[in-house]
């Protein structure tokens, strides 16, 4: 919110004096969400946060951690007071009744009037009982809650835009999943964990991981409980760094399209295997923020779905539909970035090929990525340092084809409820939670993206320093040597093998 600006917001407004419950606050969305109703709604009473203790840390140490992170930077500088209005409620999504306290779960239900689900474990690869608990069983524990829960105005719960994401035509509509969910909450629990490496992906169906299998029953499992108050999904697509707000380019997670961003940047990626017009659905954080909120507050003052059974109201949070952006745009635009601010981290000069097949693919990234990163682990080997490069490739490639999925398909989704939404608010919040996509310019968040993650992320202080250019220029020659170099070889190949057939054809012809 412009500090200059004095008008009321009526969403803010809505939130005055009504308390909040997080879970997943100390996520990359969370922390967003979290900054944002605290700047933005300044009559909030209280954000009660889901937190467990990680790593060894206790609650109290984890709320330090997330206060500090530079995502409250402008919160601290503008109202650094409304940080006491955060309260941690022990817990853990994975276990029943969320882990919660009576005490805590008592206060739940007499403070809190919104709550936004937001926890999940993301992870494509997970075991499966934590996933199933965490995404799906967390579900079930978060609406017998909230039915206890006095003065429930509203309830958003965060799904993906890919928990149907094989459907070519996705609506914002609820999807009925092909499994009862409670069959699967208790299939999980009762069958033990090396029987179900083999069970769960026999489940799938047409899910490829556990995750939008979990994000999927959860929806369903959601939709179908009865309730008594207003409900809603959100359902983002790849989340990128943040389009304006607290910072452009603010991100915290290194997930998806930030080391697609960050690696074509630094010449780390230079091949994918992957339809490169296929658009790529990112969506800025802030921008599913802002949504997340005016859905709170709209179906709050509507009292929509309050039976939630026939019609859930789902709103498709994606960018694709009205300013699409493909693989090849990301990638460019990436290049691009690393170009024009060179770091001392690039591996190679940027430049990627996208291949449909998966044998030249594998052919290219042989060639590129792996004989390089071998030659490099060899001249480590001779100084006596552990060489780390075939490693740090092994992981690229393995990130890579976690998105297979994402980059291969082609999906349109629907956009209705989002528009509306957006009219329905007033021109100040219209600004204030603005959730348009059409109001980025690709290149310049891109450009923002990619200076977010070396700020924010990798620390990387070396832009544009002069031993990042000289980097920079002797990549730049080398990428033409190797370049001109395989093109000579290979035209010298073609050459060679016109030679040997004309040859053959004239021998042919004296017989
Ligand atoms: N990121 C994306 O591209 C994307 C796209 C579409 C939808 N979404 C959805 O958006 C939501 C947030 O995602 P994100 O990107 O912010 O993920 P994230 O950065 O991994 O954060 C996940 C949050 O959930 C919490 N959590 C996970 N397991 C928990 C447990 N057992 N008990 C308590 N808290 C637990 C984490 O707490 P800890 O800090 O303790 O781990 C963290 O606060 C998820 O529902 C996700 O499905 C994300």
């Amino acid at each position: 919110m412009n500090p200059n600006d004095n008008q009321i917001s009526t969403i803010s407004q809505f939130y005055n004096g009504k308390s909040v419950f997080i879970t997943g606050g100390t996520g990359f969305l969370g922390k967003v969400l979290v900054e944002k109703l605290l700047r933005s709604c300044p009559g909030i009473e209280n954000i009660f946060l889901l937190v467990r203790p990680k790593k060894g840390k206790s609650i109290d140490e984890r709320l330090a951690d997330l206060t500090a992170s530079q995502c409250f930077d402008l919160l601290r500088e503008k109202n650094q007071k409304a940080l006491n209005k955060i309260v941690l409620i022990e817990g853990n999504t994975s276990d029943l009744g969320l882990g919660i306290s009576k005490e805590n779960r008592e206060l739940l239900c007499n403070k809190v009037s919104v709550i936004i689900h937001s926890a999940a474990t993301v992870r494509f690869v997970e075991a499966f009982k934590y996933s199933v608990n965490t995404n799906l069983r967390a579900v079930n524990e978060l609406l017998k809650l909230s039915k206890e829960v006095k003065n429930l105005k509203s309830f958003v719960h965060i799904s993906t835009a890919y928990s149907n994401w094989f459907q070519p035509v996705i609506e914002e509509k609820h999807y009925p999943a092909e499994f009862d969910p409670q069959y699967i909450i208790d299939l999980f629990n009762s069958t033990p964990d090396d029987q179900l490496e083999k069970l769960a992906p026999k489940l799938y169906g047409k899910h490829v991981n556990i995750y939008t299998f979990t994000k999927s029953l959860a929806e369903d499992l959601a939709v179908k409980t009865p309730k008594d108050f207003p409900f809603a999904i959100v359902r983002p697509s790849v989340v990128g760094a943040s389009f304006a707000e607290p910072h452009p380019g603010w991100v915290d997670s290194y997930t998806a399209t930030t080391p697609l961003v960050d690696q074509s940047a630094r010449g780390v990626i230079r091949a994918l295997n992957c339809h490169k017009n296929y658009v790529f659905d990112v969506i800025p954080v802030d921008i599913v923020i802002n949504q997340v909120i005016a859905v709170s507050w709209k179906i709050a003052i509507d009292s929509v779905s309050k039976s939630g059974i026939s019609s859930p109201l789902v709103y498709n949070c994606v960018s694709g539909t009205t300013n699409p952006i493909t693989i090849k745009e990301i990638c460019q635009y990436s290049r691009d970035a690393g170009k024009k601010s060179p770091s001392e981290l690039m591996r190679w000069y940027p430049q990627t090929r996208f291949y449909k097949s998966r044998t030249l693919f594998k052919i290219d990234t042989f060639l590129t990525h792996y004989i390089p990163a071998l030659l490099s682990d060899a001249v480590d080997k001779l100084r006596g340092i552990d060489g780390k490069a075939v490693n740090y490739y092994n992981k690229v490639q393995y990130g890579a084809s976690q998105l297979k999925f994402i980059m291969n398909t082609s999906i349109m989704w629907k956009t209705e409820n989002g528009p509306k939404l957006l009219s329905s608010m007033d021109k100040h919040d219209q600004k204030v939670f603005n959730f348009d996509p059409k109001i980025y310019n690709w290149r310049s968040y891109i450009d923002d993206f990619y200076f977010g993650i070396r700020k924010f992320m990798t620390n990387d202080k070396t832009a544009c320093s002069i031993a990042a250019q000289k980097k920079f220029a002797r990549l730049k020659y080398a990428n033409y040597i190797v370049s001109g170099s395989i093109a000579a070889i290979s035209l010298f190949a073609l050459v060679k093998a016109g030679d040997q057939i004309i040859n053959k054809d004239a021998e042919k012809s004296k017989i």
